[in-house]
């Protein structure tokens, strides 16, 4: 299994933030964000992880990052996507890096108070399809949501403004080898990106896509700078990426 980590995107909502760095290269608490989910993939036994980054600021990666030996891995691969042209196309870069393995998705500006560790050895058991960790949250809208129906996951809904549920998809994402071939079929949604959801709804349609849902909190910093700044004191308060006992 690989460990695939977006950081690209423009982080518009924390702008002027953003206006000199990468969003990914802020801190949190005591360390970039970006150390968050490295520290994630590495806890839950990735050693191969590629970061994909772009903008102006990609090269401040390797000058903060390395070869990613600090944090325990083999290796840390980089590709540079040209411009923010969604989470999906970003996925797409790392193909050639996965090399027909399956992959863990981790979106750059997620933190998680627990390990992800369970979920990689459930999906390493049984890596077929995709599989989805949802989270509980009271503002929905900012999310993908999912519509549930009898207690059945029936879609996911990019950004609604009249959400089906308060069940959101977090920022971990796991696929088998096909996800490659099914981002080339994308086409741009409405903001002009390829979207994450819509992989999502085609293992949907395949009746391939699985879910379970989060234990501990879960912070988007790149949502606002109100969860930037919880997500600070989250982690303050509870740490990130703890086991499970
Ligand atoms: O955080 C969970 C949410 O992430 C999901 O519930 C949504 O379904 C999903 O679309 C996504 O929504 P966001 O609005 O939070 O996505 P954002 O544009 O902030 O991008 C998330 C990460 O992906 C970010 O850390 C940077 C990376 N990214 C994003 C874009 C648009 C890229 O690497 N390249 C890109 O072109």
């Amino acid at each position: 299994m690989r460990g695939i980590i977006l950081a690209g995107g423009s982080g518009q909502r924390l702008d002027p933030l953003t206006r000199i760095t990468n969003k990914h290269l802020l801190p949190v608490y005591d360390r970039p964000m970006i150390y968050y989910a490295i520290e994630q993939m590495a806890g839950a036994g990735l050693d191969r992880i590629m970061i994909v980054t772009g903008g102006n600021h990609a090269g401040e990666f390797l000058r903060l990052l390395g070869n990613g030996s600090r944090f325990g891995l083999r290796h840390l691969d980089y590709a540079y996507q040209d411009k923010a042209g969604g989470i999906a196309e970003a996925l797409g870069l790392a193909e050639y890096f996965a090399g027909g393995e399956p992959v863990v998705v981790l979106l750059g500006d997620n933190i998680f108070e627990y390990s992800i560790a369970g979920a990689v050895q459930r999906f390493t058991a049984d890596p077929r399809g995709a599989r989805l960790v949802l989270a509980e949250v009271d503002n929905p809208g900012a999310y993908g949501v999912a519509e549930m129906r009898a207690g059945k996951l029936v879609r996911i809904v990019e950004k609604p403004k009249e959400p089906p549920s308060n069940l959101v998809a977090t920022g971990v994402y796991f696929y088998d080898t096909r996800v490659f071939d099914m981002v080339k079929t994308l086409t741009p949604s409405g903001r002009g990106e390829l979207e994450i959801t819509d992989v999502n709804n085609g293992y949907l349609q395949l009746g391939e896509l699985r879910h379970e849902q989060l234990t501990g909190y879960w912070a988007d910093c790149g949502e606002s700078f109100e969860m930037l700044l919880r997500a600070n004191n989250l982690v303050a308060e509870h740490g990130a990426n703890k086991p499970i006992a």
